[in-house]
């Protein structure tokens, strides 16, 4: 794997080239063929948690351990950091002990802090603003789904939130069509469409930001949702849940897609929220194998970082 433009950390995936992201891709289907090896033999991981996770923490633990290596599972309640100690004193100490650290956390400036601050590789496994493990998953998904990543148009369909802002960007970057419709005041952050919509003029793919769920999932190819309301803002579940009715994916905005589009969700879900159980547990719904590619394409990141 030669990927080119990458730093120190995995933050986003705004500093990665078409080629390397396509350099990743392919080293994740190779690695879902041969799953084992010795390749991060005596290499750790230290997995911060400060927000749940299934996938996350167990596509990690599982993608060190078939690599040879290990990992560690902190949750943040455990560690100083929760009695608190700083981030710049617990990336300085780990950095000590492990050769990369994973941390899912409220903001991007706590990512971007421990980055800053640790000698070794940090990787953002889901704070605010971005998710890009998952979209690089999503993207193996769409590419193993669809044959090709030439020519196709996803749409996102709710809040404007972290998993949304990284599947744009991924979608940008390899030049897949990407409309967004969310309702008004859940809009993606201005600034980071400024800077997907700058990649998408390079890629020659386009960027359309709607309040309109039917003109977005018009004819696309994967229709994609996300829960209404991310982890953290609990106390506005209930408000959302009105907001967010009339963007519901279910059979009747799937058939404004094309019939075989494909249904995408990070998961967790809520069925009968964002999605129904019809189109979630339905045919052309691929939400199982989009987790599992979860491994895969993290293990490629392990694998550019630490081998
Ligand atoms: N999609 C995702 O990141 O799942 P977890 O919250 O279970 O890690
Ligand atoms: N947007 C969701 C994604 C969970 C994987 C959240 O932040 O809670």
């Amino acid at each position: 794997m030669k990927i080119k433009t990458i730093g120190k950390d995995v933050l986003n995936l705004h500093s990665y080239t078409t080629e390397d992201i396509h350099d990743l891709l392919n080293e994740a289907l190779q690695l879902k063929k041969s799953p084992y090896s010795d390749l991060l033999k005596g290499k750790t991981l230290a997995m911060i948690f400060e927000k749940s996770s299934t996938r996350t923490r167990v596509s990690f633990e599982v993608g060190m351990i078939q690599l040879g290596g290990h990992a560690i599972d902190l949750n943040a309640n455990q560690l100083q950091l929760g009695r608190g100690e700083t981030v710049s004193d617990t990336a300085k100490v780990l950095s000590s002990y492990v050769d990369a650290i994973l941390i899912r956390t409220t903001s991007h400036e706590r990512v971007k802090e421990l980055a800053e601050n640790a000698s070794v590789p940090v990787i953002n496994g889901l704070c605010d603003l971005y998710h890009p493990c998952q979209a690089l998953a999503d993207l193996l998904t769409i590419l193993e789904v669809k044959g090709t990543l030439e020519g196709l148009h996803v749409a996102y369909v709710g809040d404007g939130n972290n998993v949304a802002h990284s599947l744009m960007m991924a979608c940008a970057k390899v030049g897949v069509d990407i409309s967004v419709a969310t309702p008004v005041g859940f809009e993606p952050n201005e600034q980071i469409v400024h800077q997907i919509k700058e990649v998408a003029e390079q890629t020659g793919s386009t960027v359309t930001i709607t309040n309109d769920p039917i003109q977005a999932v018009t004819n696309v190819d994967v229709v994609y949702t996300d829960v209404w309301t991310s982890m953290g803002q609990e106390e506005e579940a209930e408000a959302r849940k009105n907001i967010f009715q009339p963007y519901q994916v279910n059979a009747e905005l799937m058939s404004y897609a094309k019939a075989d589009a494909t249904f995408l969700h990070c998961l967790p879900a809520h069925r009968g929220e964002e999605v129904t159980a019809d189109v979630i547990d339905g045919v052309n719904s691929a939400v199982f194998q989009q987790a599992e590619n979860r491994l895969h394409a993290q293990k490629a990141i392990l694998k550019m970082l630490l081998a």
